[in-house]
C-alpha cells in the first residue's frame, strides 16, 4: 500500500468517529483513526493522503477543549473538518465561532451555494442536488469564515453548513456525511476522497491483512506471545493474523471456564490444533470460575471477576512457557466503544477491555480494535478460514454467565446449555442460522407453574433471544415463522430437565440490549 492511500481521522470523542473511518473504508481507502494529540510531525512521517477532523462533544471556546497542532495545516495535505472539526479548523485558522440561539439536532435542510467566483461547482457537492437533508447535531456555529475561505452551503437558516478553501482543498461541513440519514453523505464522501484527495480507492481486506500482519511483525518481532482463544470469529482471526507474524512464537491459550456451550470445547480444540496447525495448551478451568462466581448476582461483578480470572489463567500459562511478552485478544470496535472511551460513557464493561484488572504483566496485542464485527469477518474470508467458523454468530467472553441472571452455578448452566443446544439445533435444520445475527437462551432465573403428564411442576423459564444487527450497536428480533417457534418449544420443554416455560423475546436495542445482563 502506497502511504497516499491512508486516510487519517484525528479523534475528537464523536461516538460517530468510527463510523466514519468505516466509511471510508468501504471506498477502498485505508484509513486509521488516531488521537487528536498527534503533532504535525508524526502526521508528516505517515504522509497521509487525508486529514478528517471528526466531530466531538465540546465546544471550541470550552476550557480545555482538545486543539490541533497548527502546523498541520500547513503540511499540504487536504483536511475536511466535520462539526467540531469545522469549528476547531475555523477558529484555528483565523475565522468566528459562536454559541448558536438554539442548537440543531436531528434532520436539517441545507442549499448548496453556486461558487461566485468561479462557474465551478463546489468539488465535494459536484452533481448533487442543490438543497438537501442532512442530520445536524451541534449547538455552536460559524460565524466568520477565515481567510481564503468561501461558504459552500447554508442551512435554511443561514448559519453555514459546509466551507472551504479552494487552494489549499480544506473542507469543513456542519453535518455528519457518515450517517446514513445525511441524504448524500457517501456521495460528498466520494468527492472528497476522489475528487479533492485523490485517491485511487485500490484498498482492500487482503491490503489490510498484508499491512496489519507487517505491523504486528514489525511490533512483536521476534518477541513470543500467547492468545487467548474462545472459538469464536474474533479470537480466532486475531490468532491468525499474529500466527502469520509470528509463527510458532504465537502459543494459542484455550480456557475452558466451564461458561461454555454444548460440545464447545471439543470443537474449538479440533479446529484449531487440526485445521490451523496452530500451538494450542487447553485449561481446564471449570471448578476455579465456578468457585469464584459463587453468590455473585451483579452482571458488572460478574464480568470483572471473569475478565480478571482469565488475565490470571493466562499469566500463569505464560509463566509456564517463559518470556512471553504479548497477550493477543480479539476485541473489536464495539467492545471498545461501548465499554467507554475519553468521551463515550460506559454502557457494559466487557470482559476484555472494562474488565481487565489495572496491574497487568503482559502488554496487549489487538490487532481488531479498528474493525466492526462485519469487518472482522471480511478479513476471514480473506484468511480463508472455513465459513462455518466465519459466520459463528457472537459469543460474549464472560459467556454463558452473563446468560444465567443472577447466581450461576452448574446445575442452571446445564439446563441453559441443553435449551440452548436445541434452539440452535433447530434453527440450523429449518435453515435460518445464516439469517440471524446472533441467536442464544437465556435462563431468567423465574420459575413457575406447569402441568406435566398429570403433575404440577414448578420449573425454570427459558427466553429465547433471536436479532438481527449489522455490528452490535443497534439490533432488531428476530420474525422467527411460528412453526419453528413451536418446534423449538416442543423440543425444550420435553427434553430439557427442568424447563416447563418458553418465551421469545421481542425487545430491539435499544432500548434492550442484546444481551440480557
Ligand atoms: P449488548 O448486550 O451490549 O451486546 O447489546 C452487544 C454484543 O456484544 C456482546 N457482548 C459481549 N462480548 N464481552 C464480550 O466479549 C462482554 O462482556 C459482552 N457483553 C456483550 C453481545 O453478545 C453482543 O454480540
Amino acid at each position: 500500500m502506497s502511504r497516499e492511500e491512508l486516510a487519517v481521522v484525528l479523534d475528537y470523542g464523536a461516538q460517530y468517529t468510527q463510523l466514519i473511518a468505516r466509511r471510508i473504508r468501504e471506498k477502498n481507502v485505508y484509513c486509521e483513526i488516531l488521537p487528536h494529540t498527534t503533532d504535525a510531525e508524526k502526521l508528516k512521517a505517515l504522509s497521509p493522503g487525508a486529514i478528517i477532523l471528526s466531530g466531538g462533544p465540546q465546544s471550541v471556546y470550552a476550557e480545555g477543549a482538545p486543539g490541533i497542532d497548527p502546523k498541520i495545516f500547513e503540511l499540504g495535505v487536504p483536511v475536511l473538518g466535520i462539526c467540531y472539526g469545522m469549528q476547531l479548523m475555523v477558529k484555528e485558522l483565523g475565522g468566528e465561532v459562536r454559541k448558536g440561539d438554539s442548537g440543531e439536532y436531528g434532520k436539517s435542510v441545507i442549499n448548496i451555494e453556486q461558487d461566485k467566483h468561479s462557474d465551478e461547482l463546489v468539488p465535494i457537492f459536484e452533481g448533487l442536488p442543490q438543497k438537501q437533508n442532512v442530520w445536524m447535531s451541534h449547538r455552536d456555529i460559524v460565524e466568520s469564515v477565515p481567510s481564503g475561505f468561501r461558504v459552500a452551503a447554508l442551512t435554511e437558516s443561514s448559519y453555514k453548513a459546509a466551507i472551504y478553501h479552494p487552494e489549499k482543498n480544506f473542507y469543513g461541513i456542519q453535518f455528519h456525511l457518515e450517517v446514513k440519514h445525511t441524504e448524500y453523505g457517501e456521495d460528498v464522501l466520494d468527492r472528497f476522497l476522489f475528487n479533492v484527495a485523490n485517491f485511487s480507492g485500490s484498498w482492500t481486506m487482503d491490503s489490510y491483512v498484508e499491512s496489519m500482519v507487517s505491523k504486528i511483525y514489525k511490533e512483536a518481532g521476534d518477541k513470543k506471545a500467547v492468545c487467548g482463544i474462545s472459538g469464536g470469529v474474533d479470537s480466532s482471526v486475531a490468532a491468525l493474523l499474529v500466527h502469520q507474524a509470528l509463527g510458532d512464537n504465537l502459543t494459542c491459550i484455550f480456557v475452558n471456564h466451564g461458561l461454555l456451550r454444548k460440545n464447545e470445547p471439543e470443537e474449538v480444540l479440533q479446529t484449531l490444533r487440526d485445521e490451523y496447525n496452530m500451538k494450542v495448551i487447553y485449561v481446564d478451568a471449570v471448578d476455579r470460575f465456578l468457585n469464584k462466581l459463587k453468590g455473585v448476582v451483579d452482571p458488572e461483578k460478574k464480568r470483572k471477576i471473569i475478565g480478571e480470572e482469565f488475565i490470571r489463567v493466562f499469566e500463569e500459562e505464560a509463566n509456564k512457557i517463559g518470556d512471553i511478552d504479548f497477550l493477543v485478544q480479539g476485541t473489536i470496535y464495539t467492545d471498545v466503544i461501548e465499554s467507554g472511551t475519553d468521551s463515550a460513557s460506559v454502557i457494559k464493561s466487557h470482559h476484555n477491555v472494562g474488565g481487565l484488572p489495572e496491574k497487568m504483566e503482559l502488554s496487549l496485542l489487538e490487532p481488531l480494535t479498528s474493525l466492526f464485527k462485519d469487518e472482522v469477518r471480511k478479513v476471514a474470508k480473506e484468511l480463508k478460514m472455513p465459513d462455518e467458523l466465519a459466520w459463528r454468530h457472537p459469543f460474549p467472553g464472560p459467556g454463558l454467565a452473563i446468560r444465567v441472571l443472577g447466581e450461576v452455578n452448574e446445575e442452571k448452566l446445564e439446563i441453559l446449555r441443553e435449551a440452548d443446544y436445541i434452539l440452535i439445533d433447530e434453527v440450523r435444520k429449518a435453515d435460518l442460522y445464516n439469517d440471524i445475527w446472533q441467536l442464544f437462551a437465556v435462563l431468567p432465573g423465574v420459575k413457575s407453574v406447569g402441568v406435566k403428564g398429570d403433575e404440577r411442576s414448578y420449573e425454570h423459564t427459558v427466553a429465547i433471544r433471536a436479532v438481527n444487527s449489522q455490528d452490535g450497536m443497534t439490533a432488531d428480533w428476530y420474525r422467527f415463522p411460528y412453526e419453528v417457534l413451536e418446534k423449538i418449544s416442543h423440543r425444550i420443554v420435553n427434553e430439557v430437565q427442568g424447563i416447563n416455560r418458553v418465551v421469545y423475546d421481542i425487545t430491539s436495542k435499544p432500548p434492550g440490549t442484546i444481551e440480557w445482563e
